[in-house]
């Protein structure tokens, strides 16, 4: 299934009844496989989460690791870019050249990189003992 399919049936299942704003997400990874997730919003609005961070739980659950390519979607005037969290949730599995494909329900669509999202990520190397 297209990074695009898969990102739009999650979207379908979407629960957003606060903020009416539904968002899928699909991510691709180094093995091939696609791992889907939408936005799941709580009547303690903090406690939601996005839709990136679902693909990305059901690709860690699945025993993966390495995002080759990411994908998200929501129905908006201009292609919705991930939010602050989800860039570094991105980063976490995705090298600098993963490119993040934005796309709207209309069929506007940006590809960014996971670098053009997140400069001067925060690593692993900035913990290392001098
Ligand atoms: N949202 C996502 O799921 N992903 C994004 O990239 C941007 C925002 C969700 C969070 C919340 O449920 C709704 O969109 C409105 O912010």
């Amino acid at each position: 299934m297209s990074l695009k399919t898969a990102a739009r049936q999650a979207r379908d299942n979407a629960h957003a009844p606060y903020s009416g704003f539904a968002v899928g997400a699909a991510i691709l990874t180094d093995k091939g496989n696609v791992y889907a997730g939408c936005n799941v919003e709580n009547v303690a609005y903090p406690e939601g989460t996005c839709a990136e961070a679902g693909a990305i739980a059901a690709m860690v659950a699945a025993g993966e690791r390495v995002i080759a390519e990411a994908y998200v979607i929501a129905e908006s005037p201009k292609p919705v870019p991930p939010c602050g969290g989800c860039r570094q949730k991105l980063a976490e599995f995705a090298a600098g050249d993963v490119p993040v494909t934005m796309a709207t329900i209309s069929g506007l669509a940006e590809t960014v990189t996971v670098a053009d999202l997140l400069p001067g990520a925060f690593t692993a190397d900035h913990m290392e003992t001098p």
